[in-house]
């Protein structure tokens, strides 16, 4: 028995990242409707605010259960969640963990994925002292190819046909981001 993952509040500079609430069901409406974030996520389709607090639920089981954190991103000035992220632990023994994001269509624009990923890998290679944190992008998304590299990511190369998504076989750009490349504290 486990008493899983506490979920913390971390600092991306204009941008916060907490656990998610009934509040953030308006996120989770407008990220229904978006085309590409239902494929890559658990966000329901077709939405109703029942399935938004499954989901609001279901982001809260995964912390108990130890697969991991999944966060959302919070513009500061707007006060409103404008999409989520995650760090996923299931493989800690081999050293790495997972991350991936979205952002609703209305709160892109603003470098809020890459905020909250340089956040997420700060917290996972210094608090955490994980040594890997990966990252699966499709080649022709060019926003996340962007928000991975600002936020620190190395592209190590492409997965040909690497997972289905949406029912067809998709390549994936793995990108990484190691505890070794992180600068070192600075001498006493
Ligand atoms: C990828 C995503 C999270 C980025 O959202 P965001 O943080 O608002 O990103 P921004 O719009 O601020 O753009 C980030 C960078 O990509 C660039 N960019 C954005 N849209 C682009 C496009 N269509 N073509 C080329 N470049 C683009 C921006 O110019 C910016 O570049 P810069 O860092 O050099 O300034 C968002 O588009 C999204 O949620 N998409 C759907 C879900 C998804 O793809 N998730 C990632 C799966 S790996």
């Amino acid at each position: 028995m486990t008493d899983g993952l506490v979920i913390p509040e971390l600092d991306a500079g204009p941008f916060l990242l907490r656990p998610f609430r009934a509040g953030d069901l308006p996120l989770l409406a407008e990220a229904a409707a978006d085309p590409y974030i239902p494929v890559i996520s658990s966000v329901p389709v077709p939405y109703s605010e029942a399935d938004g607090l499954a989901f609001v639920q279901r982001q809260h089981d995964r912390a108990r259960e130890g697969v991991g954190y999944s966060l959302a991103i919070v513009d500061r000035a707007e006060d409103r969640a404008v999409g989520q992220i995650g760090l996923w632990v299931t493989e800690l023994a081999e050293g790495r963990a997972a991350t991936g994001y979205w952002i609703a269509p209305s709160g892109r624009g603003r470098g809020a994925a890459g905020h909250a990923l340089a956040a997420v890998a700060r917290f996972a290679l210094t608090d955490l002292a994980i040594p890997r944190v990966h990252l699966h992008v499709e080649p022709w998304n060019t926003a996340s190819v962007r928000t991975a590299e600002r936020a620190g990511f190395r592209r190590e190369g492409l997965l040909r046909s690497w997972m289905e998504l949406g029912g067809t076989r998709r390549d994936m750009l793995l990108f990484a981001r190691l505890a070794a490349d992180e600068p070192s504290p600075a001498a006493p």
